[in-house]
């Protein structure tokens, strides 16, 4: 790729910030801040509104859910292409947009079928031994990072288990997982594209290694079930590095935020941390009810692939449809008093903070597992508290903790 290019992908990403920060409320959208009260100038609009800036929005959750559910959306436009993804960008992004959360029907079917089983509820109860061990591990000092010591490190070290990468790749791995994650909203810096650029490239090579280990050497991990896959001619090469990619990403990105989210959440309504302590048998509510009330994956698109009909307005074949799931999650429709952090509340209908339809998260199960260990390892520590100042990751898809200073004395 070109200096030139480089460059473009930039001014691309730039310009399409300013133009969304300057025309639209969807554009508005900062999670370092509380992005709440925005979500609730969205609702105001009414269920399905249009920005200037021609994407359509949704904060309902029956609308929401059924957008999600309805195959008459995908996620790339009838002409195959991803929608905002210009050639510049493409090229910087590599394998990660091949991968089958950037895939309609049938080649997401496909490899998503794939994919599954490693993530069946047997496979992930066969690693919770595991995350307690690492739970204790991680949770020994008395004055932390609860981000940087703990809730970063747990998931990536899981996530290396499943994919088994090698101790000695694992710091590696870590390095890239960062980057990669940096530039999610898209990049603000040339230095920026580049080491997006040369992780990519790394990345490839360090998957492309261990595929080429494991065609020999198969283990107990997911793979090691892919290369067999790919032997019977199922995926190819460059997919099976995508979804390795993918993975890495879910892995890293989001159950983070569920733990720094949720043990916030609790530190905040000391309440309800008093009931978790009472009975650590709530460590799957908090789980649910953080999840609902501060999800880490704040928003999702979907493409129309033919004209819609949908709460009284037309949404136009290849039109966006924004899904806002943190607003779906506060929709005082299905959830009352919704801006309150409840564990007690009615968990029905279910939050969307795994998103619905073809795309509900593969990993769930496993973030389910890891923020149930978690919080029920937090229930033991009765001094727990919040010693510095926190600060939130800049980002608009992913909202969560950059730094989290706690104290357990
Ligand atoms: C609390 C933690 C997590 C949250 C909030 C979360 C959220 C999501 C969401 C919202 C989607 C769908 C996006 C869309 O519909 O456009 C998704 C998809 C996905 N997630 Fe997660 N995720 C979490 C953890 C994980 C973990 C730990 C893994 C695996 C290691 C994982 C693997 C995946 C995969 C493979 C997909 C793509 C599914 C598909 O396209 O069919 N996720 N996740």
């Amino acid at each position: 790729m070109t200096t030139f290019t480089e460059l473009r992908y930039v001014a691309e990403a730039s310009a399409t910030r300013l133009l969304g920060r300057t025309f639209s409320l969807i554009g508005k959208l900062d999670t370092t801040t509380d992005p709440y009260p925005l979500y609730e100038r969205m609702r105001a609009k009414g269920p399905l509104y249009k920005e200037r800036t021609g994407q359509w929005v949704t904060t309902s959750h029956a609308l929401a859910n059924s957008v999600l559910r309805d195959r008459r959306f995908g996620v790339r436009k009838t002409d195959g292409e991803l929608p905002g993804m210009s050639p510049a960008a493409r090229d910087a992004t590599g394998t990660f947009y091949d991968s089958f959360l950037e895939q309609d029907p049938p080649d997401h079917t496909r490899l998503r079928r794939l994919a599954a089983p490693a993530f069946s509820p047997r496979r992930i109860d066969g690693y919770r031994a595991r995350v307690e061990e690492l739970v204790d591990q991680l949770l020994t000092r008395r004055d932390f990072d609860l981000i940087a010591d703990f809730a970063a490190p747990l998931p990536i070290a899981v996530i290396s288990t499943l994919l088994g990468i090698p101790d000695e790749d694992t710091a590696e791995f870590a390095e890239h997982g960062k980057v990669v994650g940096a530039t999610l909203d898209g990049p603000t810096s040339l230095a920026q594209v580049r080491a997006l650029r040369k992780t990519t490239a790394d990345l490839d090579a360090l998957f492309t290694r261990l595929i080429e280990r494991r065609r020999h050497d198969p283990g107990e991990d997911v793979i090691s079930d892919l290369v067999q896959a790919e032997g019977d001619g199922k995926i190819n090469t460059h997919e099976l590095v995508a979804t390795c990619g993918l993975l890495l990403i879910a892995g890293f990105e989001t159950t983070v935020n569920l733990i720094g989210n949720g043990t916030a959440a609790l530190l905040r309504h000391p309440d309800q941390f008093a009931l978790l302590r009472a009975d650590p048998d709530l460590a799957p509510a908090v789980v649910e009810e953080v999840l609902r009330f501060d999800p880490p994956v704040q928003l999702t698109a979907r493409v129309a692939h033919e004209d819609v009909d949908l709460a009284g307005h037309r949404v136009r074949r290849d039109e966006e449809v924004y899904v806002v799931i943190a607003a779906a999650n506060r929709d005082p429709e299905v959830y009352p008093g919704p801006d309150r952090f409840d564990l007690a509340r009615e968990r029905k209908p279910e939050h969307l903070a795994f998103s619905s339809g073809i795309h509900y998260c593969l990993g769930a199960t496993l973030a389910r597992m890891e923020g149930e260990v978690v919080f029920r390892a937090l229930a033991r520590l009765p001094r727990l508290r919040q010693a510095g100042t926190a600060s939130y990751r800049a980002s608009t898809v992913i909202r969560g903790f950059a730094s989290f200073p706690v104290s357990r004395s």
